[in-house]
């Protein structure tokens, strides 16, 4: 199908890279915003691994998403500067606002709600990153502007 033929050509250009099962991930994610589960055996047969080998890859590494991602991503900084700055609180309070966890998506396929581990932002903790776009010095007005912002 159209999906396994996509995966393919990404699958055929990298595999012989060396380490090449990151890469492909990556590849994978970029061409369909995420990775399809029918992906999976592609790659494993591609490098000789298990299914579950990749698999057991793709959820360690907190990058790769298993669903189609909401229209816009916001990503709360959960690393230590943040922290020490009440990102904990803040992410509390997006997670009552938009009503979803980590990893989640809004029903209405909106926003998708991910942690993220230090975005270069320290300086102004507590930091977030709206689709591309970095905010930093987050207070509880702004994350609730930023919210209203990715509901849209
Ligand atoms: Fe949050 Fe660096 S710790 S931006």
């Amino acid at each position: 199908d159209a999906i396994a033929a996509r995966a393919g050509v990404i699958i055929d250009t990298m595999k012989s890279m060396e380490g090449p099962l990151l890469p492909i991930l990556h590849g994978i994610q970029e061409e369909f915003g995420y990775v399809p589960q029918d992906t999976l055996p592609l790659i494993a047969k591609a490098l000789n691994l298990s299914r579950a080998e990749v698999h057991g890859v793709m959820t360690f590494y907190h990058d790769y998403r298993d669903h189609p991602a909401g229209r816009h991503v916001l990503k709360l900084c959960r690393a230590e500067a943040c922290q020490s700055m009440g990102a904990d609180q803040l992410a509390e309070r997006v997670k009552r606002l938009l009503g979803i966890d980590f990893h989640q998506t809004t029903l209405d396929g909106s926003v998708t709600l991910e942690p993220v581990y230090c975005l270069g932002l320290c300086a102004c903790a507590p930091a977030a990153m709206l689709d591309s776009e970095l905010h930093g010095r987050l207070d509880d007005e702004g994350v609730e502007d930023l919210v209203r912002e990715a509901r849209q």
